[in-house]
């Protein structure tokens, strides 16, 4: 690339603020803006929930029970082999306290942290001594159980016997801090306090099991950590870190973790009358929606992107002193590539996503902070138009 200062490829820079593509439109999944949180997750659970996984049908104690304890620090797709595996050796709570150890811990082979085996086989025989051989439908006597907290305890409760009980594991707490813009780390014991308050309050009055059932789907498939899809969102009109555009900040990372680092290209490109190429955002992710510079994230998709969009020779450009954005839970370099004088390709016109911005007109748009810095100090020699 003769005549060019890129730095080094280095780390790939990863996507921001992707869309990605639902099969429900948002409409469906609305019932209507004055339903109460659960009703509308309710009714998003009936057309996007997960209604066939192998411990709903039949959905009794003993395997609610067991797959709570196998997905606790694994994925249903892990877990589905396993649970039917495990179900078929040991079809009961009594068949499970009574297979000697090696054979449970041979079933859960793989699965990892066998200490939830160990905890699930010395609970099964607790049941049989003080249950009667079932699992107890009673708070205080499944909390007292090895394995089983509070959590666990009220999803065991509400799916297996319909019982009003909350939940609260890493993807309730997640929805619950955007939905309520609570910040801080769920992990601190007030914040914590507060979001079972919160959990007890939203519960509804019917459909238990399919409400618990519904926060889990709606956590692990739409109000994710990274990729959130708050434009199909179903309780996206009251959500506050939506609203404040904190989506991407929420929850608050544990403190003192080291921060994941992304890298991403910029592309800053002036016509010959200085106006700059702005492009609009995905509406989801992080700066959702706000106009920033195209952005890549890497050499070859920047020159992509930069060939089929701009009349000019991409290796005229040169890198400007790379730009470091601390978001809450990751930081982000910023790379700029930086061209004087191009024009658009003929084919490529301004539109609702892609405008020439003159510097004058770069006050009226709701541009991130960090590339208002970098634009004003990029644009502030240019001639304006
Ligand atoms: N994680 C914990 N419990 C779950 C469930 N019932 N379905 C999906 N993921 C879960």
């Amino acid at each position: 690339m003769p005549g060019c200062s890129w730095p080094g490829k280095g780390e790939q820079p990863s996507k921001l603020g992707s869309t990605r593509q639902e099969t429900t439109p948002a409409s469906m999944s609305q019932p209507s803006a004055s339903a109460t949180f659960a009703q509308r997750l309710l009714a998003w659970f009936d057309i996007s929930g997960r209604h066939d996984l192998p411990w709903q049908h039949p959905r009794t104690p003993y395997r609610v029970w067991l797959s709570e304890i196998m997905l606790q620090q694994t994925q249903v797709r892990v877990v589905i082999p396993y649970f039917e595996r495990f179900v078929d050796a040991l079809p009961s709570v009594r068949a499970l306290g009574q297979a000697p150890l090696d054979d449970v811990l041979a079933l859960w082979s793989g699965l990892g942290y066998y200490a939830r085996a160990r905890n699930l086989h010395k609970a099964a025989q607790s049941c049989i001594e003080h249950h009667d051989g079932e699992l107890p439908r009673d708070f205080d006597a499944l909390v007292a159980l090895p394995g089983i907290g509070r959590s666990t305890a009220g999803a065991i409760l509400s799916q297996a016997w319909g019982d009003r009980f909350p939940i609260l594991d890493g993807n309730v707490k997640r929805v619950l801090c955007r939905h309520h813009g609570i910040a801080g780390w769920p992990g601190t014991p007030a914040i914590e306090k507060q979001l079972w308050r919160i959990a007890e309050d939203l519960l509804p009055d019917a459909r238990m099991a399919d409400y618990t059932q519904a926060q889990m789907d709606f956590g692990a498939t739409l109000c994710t950590r990274h990729d959130p899809a708050c434009i199909l969102c179903p309780i996206q009109d009251d959500c506050i870190a939506l609203h404040d555009g904190r989506v991407g900040e929420l929850p608050t990372s544990k403190p003192g973790k080291p921060l994941p680092e992304r890298h991403a290209f910029m592309l800053l490109a002036t016509d010959a009358h200085g106006r700059v190429m702005l492009q609009r955002r995905p509406p989801t992710g992080i700066w959702a929606a706000l106009w920033s510079l195209p952005e890549a994230d890497t050499h070859d998709s920047a020159r992509e992107w930069f060939e089929s969009h701009l009349d000019a020779g991409y290796d005229a450009g040169h890198a400007l002193d790379a730009i470091a954005h601390g978001f809450t839970h990751y930081r982000l370099t910023i790379q700029p590539l930086r061209w004087h004088g191009v024009e658009p390709r003929t084919s490529v016109s301004d539109n609702g996503d892609l405008r020439w911005v003159s510097r004058d007109e770069l006050r009226s748009l709701g541009i991130p902070a960090p590339i208002r810095t970098l634009l004003d100090a990029q644009l502030r020699d240019t001639e304006l138009t």
